[in-house]
């Protein structure tokens, strides 16, 4: 795994909300209940910054169309759609680091989900 140093806890701070560019790729750091995610800033409906969404419990809601995406799998259940998501460490200094390797859980199929 490669990660990336993208943030510090600091600036992600109270605002809970942080976008940040790595190799020229959009990401959007969201911190609730001590637990920091990172999701590609751009929604995959139609590319509104997620960045700029609301956080609200356990979702991130894109401000776009209100998408709600979980902030654990990025999956939004209404879509059975996926938001990009990538790996987060915190180090104890509070310097946070990403995985760039997209993390996407695949949507259950239709069949999967009766079984
Ligand atoms: S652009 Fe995100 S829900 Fe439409």
């Amino acid at each position: 795994m490669e990660w990336t140093a993208v943030a510090t806890a600091r600036e992600l701070g109270r605002r809970r909300k942080l976008r940040v560019e790595v190799d020229g790729l959009a990401i959007a750091l969201f911190q609730t209940e001590g637990r920091v995610y990172a999701f590609a800033d751009l929604c995959v409906h139609q590319d509104r910054s997620l960045f700029k969404g609301t956080l609200l419990h356990g979702k991130v809601i894109c401000p776009g169309h209100q998408w709600q995406f979980d902030l654990e799998t990025g999956h939004e259940a209404d879509q059975d759609r996926c938001q990009p998501t990538y790996p987060v460490r915190v180090d104890d200094d509070g310097t946070i680091y990403v995985n760039l390797a997209p993390e996407t859980v695949p949507a259950r199929t239709a069949e999967e989900a009766r079984t």
